[in-house]
């Protein structure tokens, strides 16, 4: 299933694509995960979501065939668990994270899922930001979970892919 949304106004390449991750993606994705964690995945984890894990769903957003975000969730029975999400920093705030979680929130929920749960740094403002703003709640803590720095894992869950916040934009 692919999506096409209107590019923002100020972008003039025109329009975002959501499509699945393949593994001709594999190194834009990975060079994405690297310019935006401090604890990236190798590129054999990417492979294992694309080729070995049947939990897996693996979107990417494309802009004028260049893959500029990407997502890695997880359906696990009946709940989307996102597992690793960015926007390559030349493209942050036009929407596109806001447009990757939205189709795989659908998507899980075309397929069954009813809820949703995550993990973000403690110190990450712009993700608890967006995921407050679909509906997501803090759930709990990890103290001292990411290894880098000692910070703290926000545990959060979206209870129902129907609430007004998370799909009904
Ligand atoms: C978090 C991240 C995915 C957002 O990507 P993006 O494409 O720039 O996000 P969008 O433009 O779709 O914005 C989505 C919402 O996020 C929030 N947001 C994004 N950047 C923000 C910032 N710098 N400050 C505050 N809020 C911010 C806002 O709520 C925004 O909605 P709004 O524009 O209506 O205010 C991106 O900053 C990123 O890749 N960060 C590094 C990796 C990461 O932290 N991933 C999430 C791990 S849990």
């Amino acid at each position: 299933m692919d999506m096409l949304l209107p590019g923002k106004p100020e972008d003039p390449s025109g329009l975002i694509k959501i499509r699945k991750m393949t593994l001709g993606d594999l190194d834009q994705v990975v060079a994405i995960d690297q310019l935006s964690f401090s604890l990236p995945w190798p590129a054999r984890s990417f492979r294992f979501e694309l080729t070995d894990n049947p939990a897996s769903r693996c979107w990417v957003a494309e802009l004028d065939g260049r893959v500029v975000g990407m997502i890695v969730s997880w359906f696990i029975v009946d709940e989307i668990h996102i597992a690793t999400f960015a926007t390559h920093p030349d493209f942050r705030r036009q929407g596109i994270a806001k447009s990757l979680l939205l189709h795989t929130l659908r998507s899980a929920k075309e397929e069954g899922a009813i809820k949703s749960f995550l993990e973000v740094r403690e110190n990450n403002t712009a993700a608890l930001k967006m995921y407050r703003d679909f509906g997501y709640v803090e759930s709990g803590r990890r103290t001292g979970y990411y290894k880098d720095n000692n910070e703290d894992a926000i545990l959060m869950n979206l209870d129902s892919l129907d609430s007004p916040d998370s799909l009904n934009r």
